[in-house]
């Protein structure tokens, strides 16, 4: 019998409120056993297996992204599912919702097929395909949500994209009652948001690129919840860039709506000032918005109106990015910056330890409805051992996505993955 032991690392587990030092066997790709640290002293599985020394590491969960984007099938020259796993589990994420904007996008049981049967034989992580709203993500017709539930998908989404027909979500989130999945809402009435490229602001105005208002993402907001609280249906809010998107979704919580939310490691830590430059790796949508926002997202999370923290890894190459502001593609990769960017909210003491590794595993389990995200007895075993006061520096050549467009590129980062486990079977480090 083989083991795996993982010795007196300081284990942080929200959903068992567990954070001291503690011994963790895994064995059959599954969580054996819990100890407190110390209590094997006698107990010599170092005889029948590995024994990972954790001492002075934390040992947390690994940690599910609920969005992302892995290109495959389509566009395998911005990433493929082999290269955006990898890239994952060098960034302590062990499980990957990927979204449905892909080429052809995924709406129909072949698509879904496809993806988990190539991420079963080339996946380093476990990959959980997200299936569109609507056909051709074109948001007239919507996709046959049965046959996609019964292919595998973990939610249905249109990301990129707003799903601008109002009746057409009003049916999509009924539906999602009945099969029991989210509706991952990309808020943005592209009427409003228009041509904008970045954030309308003070920085639209003095760089003259078009802005987008607020208002794009918050009406939108507002339209879903209305439609959620008239369905009952499960909605989850991507990318939440605003502050009165916050407080829309803090009042919808409290009349006790079936709402979630994800907030960006990006929008949490840069504002639009990072598109002054021109940088089009800051490019994104939603766009950087300003500071206000930025401090009611990290106020958010804290007093837990925003659930999870999601990377939205938006891979794209040098064609999409080496040219003009204004026909720069949107999107900044995110899988291995993310931990690091997270946990500068904590050494700023903005979010305390627990409820942040919550944002990061727990809560995306929990709304995608998995057994994992915690490293309880019996669980599938999913780990991340991280050393919270390594210093790196963003160096995008040593970076495992195919894309390199970051705006954290040249930043110096605390905390850094040291391994990472899934299903049992240590993927990196
Ligand atoms: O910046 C973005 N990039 N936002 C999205 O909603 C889509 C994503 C992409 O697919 O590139």
């Amino acid at each position: 019998m083989s083991f795996l032991l993982i010795k007196g690392g300081r284990l942080i587990d929200p959903l068992q409120a567990v954070d001291g030092l503690y011994d963790i066997v895994v064995e059959k790709g599954r969580v054996k056993d819990v100890l407190k640290a110390g209590m094997l002293a006698g107990n010599d599985l170092k005889n029948k297996g590995k024994v990972i020394d954790a001492e002075g590491l934390w040992v947390i969960p690994g940690m599910i992204d609920m969005h992302c984007h892995l290109r495959e099938p389509g566009e395998e020259y911005k990433e493929t599912i082999k290269t955006g796993t990898t890239a994952a589990v060098a960034g302590g994420y062990t499980s990957l919702a990927a979204m449905a904007n892909t080429i052809p996008v995924n709406d129909n049981a072949s698509v879904t097929d496809f993806i988990l049967n190539k991420a079963s034989v080339e996946g380093a992580a476990n990959v959980l395909p997200v299936g569109t709203v609507t056909r051709g993500m074109k948001g007239e017709s919507l996709v046959d949500m049965g046959e996609l539930k019964d292919a595998g998908v973990v939610a249905f989404s249109d990301d990129g994209r707003a799903v601008m027909n109002s009746e057409i979500m009003r049916r999509a989130l009924e539906y999602s009652k009945a099969f029991d999945l989210p509706i991952i809402s990309h808020c943005e009435d592209t009427n409003l948001s228009g041509a904008g490229v970045i954030h309308e602001g003070y920085v639209s105005a003095v760089t003259g690129l078009k802005g987008m208002p607020s208002e794009s993402e918050t009406v939108m907001i507002g339209r879903d919840i209305a439609l959620a609280e008239l369905t009952g249906g499960r909605l989850h809010i991507a990318h939440v860039s605003t502050a009165y998107g916050v407080e829309l979704i803090r009042e919808a919580k409290a009349r006790g709506v079936n709402v979630t939310a994800e907030v960006t490691p990006h929008h949490l830590t840069l504002t639009d000032d990072a598109v002054r430059g021109f940088d089009t790796a800051a490019k994104v949508n939603p766009p950087l918005r300003g500071e206000k926002d930025r401090e009611a997202l990290i106020n958010g999370l804290e007093d837990g109106t925003i659930d999870v923290i999601a990377t939205d890894h938006a891979p794209h190459s040098l064609v999409e990015k080496d040219v003009e502001f204004d026909a720069a593609s949107s999107g900044m990769i995110g899988l291995e910056t993310s931990l690091s960017l997270c946990l500068s909210l904590l050494f700023k003491k903005r979010i305390n330890l627990s409820a942040l590794i919550e944002k990061l595993t727990k809560n995306p389990a929990r709304i995608l409805g998995l057994e994992r995200g915690a490293l309880k007895k019996g669980f599938k075993a999913d780990i991340a051992i991280i050393d919270p006061n390594a210093e790196w520096v963003v160096d995008t050549s040593k970076l495992y996505s195919k894309s390199a467009n970051t705006p954290f590129r040249g930043w110096k980062m605390r905390g850094r993955v040291v391994k990472t486990i899934v299903n049992g079977k240590v993927v990196y480090g």
